[in-house]
C-alpha cells in the first residue's frame, strides 16, 4: 500500500469496489491522501481501511448498468465529496461460454455491464469533470486486444472499452480530461472462478502456460501490490499528461511483439 499522500485533496470514485483489483484500489488511495466513494452492485460487507490516514472512504450501492442507478449515486457522491477529480471505473464481469453457445440474454448481461457500463459510468462523471478537467481509468482487458477463447463476449465488451476510452480521450481532451485504460493481470475472485471452472488437466496446462507468458513471475500479480500503485499514479498529477493509451499492468503478458 502506497503510504505518501500524493492524492491529497483528489476526489475519486471508484466502482466495483466491493472486491478484487476496485477494493483493493479504493483502500490505497484513500491511504495515498484521497477522498474516495467506491461502488459496487454487492453489498457485501467490505473491509474498512487504517482510520490513520489523511484520506477517507465512504462506500455506497449502484448498478453501473442501470443509467438511473449510476447517475444518482455519482451526483450524490460528488455532492458529498464537493466535487470529483477522478473516476476509476473498475466493475465488470465475465462469463465463460463457447462462442456458437452464447444466447442474446448472456451477450447482453455481459455488453450490459462492462460496455454500456463503461459508457454510462464515464457519461456520469463528465458533467462533473467537463469544467475543471479530471482523470477517467477505465478497466479493458488483454481479451479485448487479443481475443479470449471461451470468452467471446468478454472479449467483445472490453475491445469496445478500448475503442471507447480512445474517442473519449480524444473528445474530452478539450476539456482537459484524460481518460485511459487498463489491462491487468491480477489475481482476484474474478481469476478464482475462471480456475474453478478447469479440470485439474487443465489448471496443470493453464499455469505452465502462465509461467511462460508472464516474464515477471510466471503467475498473476498481487492487486494490493502490483495493481493498486498504479493507479494511484494514474490518478495523481504525475499522470496528467497521458491520455488515450492502454496500460498492461500484467508482469508482460501481453507486450507488442
Ligand atoms: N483480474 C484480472 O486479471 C483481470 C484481467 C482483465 C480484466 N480485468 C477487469 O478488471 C476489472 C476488475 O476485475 P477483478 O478481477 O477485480 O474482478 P472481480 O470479479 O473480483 O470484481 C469485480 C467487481 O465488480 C462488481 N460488479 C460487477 N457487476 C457490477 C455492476 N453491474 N455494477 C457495479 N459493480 C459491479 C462486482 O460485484 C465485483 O465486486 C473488471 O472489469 C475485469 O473485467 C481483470
Amino acid at each position: 500500500m502506497t503510504d505518501t499522500a500524493t492524492l491529497l485533496g483528489k476526489r475519486i470514485i471508484v466502482t466495483g469496489a466491493a472486491r478484487g483489483i476496485g477494493a483493493s484500489a479504493a483502500k490505497a488511495l484513500a491511504a495515498a491522501g484521497a477522498t474516495v466513494t467506491g461502488f459496487d452492485i454487492s453489498t457485501a460487507p467490505i473491509e474498512e481501511p487504517p482510520t490513520n490516514r489523511p484520506g477517507r472512504l465512504t462506500y455506497g450501492v449502484c448498478d453501473v448498468s442501470s443509467r438511473a442507478s449510476t447517475t444518482a449515486a455519482v451526483d450524490h457522491a460528488v455532492a458529498e465529496m464537493g466535487g470529483l477529480d477522478v473516476l476509476i471505473h473498475v466493475a465488470g464481469l465475465q462469463r465463460y461460454t463457447p462462442a456458437e453457445e452464447i444466447t442474446d440474454d448472456e451477450w447482453d448481461l455481459v455488453l450490459g455491464v462492462n460496455a454500456k457500463g463503461t459508457m454510462i459510468a464515464n457519461q456520469a462523471a463528465f458533467p462533473h469533470l467537463k469544467d475543471r478537467g479530471g482523470r477517467i481509468v477505465n478497466f479493458a482487458s488483454a481479451a479485448g486486444a487479443l481475443g479470449l477463447r471461451g470468452c467471446a463476449h468478454y472479449a467483445a465488451s472490453k475491445g469496445a472499452v478500448l475503442a471507447w476510452t480512445r474517442t473519449i480521450a480524444q473528445e474530452w481532451g478539450r476539456y482537459g480530461i484524460a481518460a485511459n485504460a487498463v489491462a491487468p493481470g491480477m489475481w482476484t475472485p474474478m481469476y478464482d472462478t475462471t480456475r474453478a471452472g478447469m479440470s485439474p488437466e487443465q489448471l496443470e496446462a493453464h499455469d505452465r502456460g502462465m509461467a511462460m507468458m508472464i516474464p515477471l513471475g510466471g503467475r498473476l500479480g498481487d492487486p494490493d501490490a502490483d495493481m493498486a500503485p498504479v493507479l494511484v499514479f494514474l490518478a495523481s498529477d504525475a499522470a496528467r499528461f497521458i491520455t488515450g493509451q492502454t496500460l498492461a499492468v500484467d508482469g508482460g503478458l501481453m507486450m507488442v511483439r
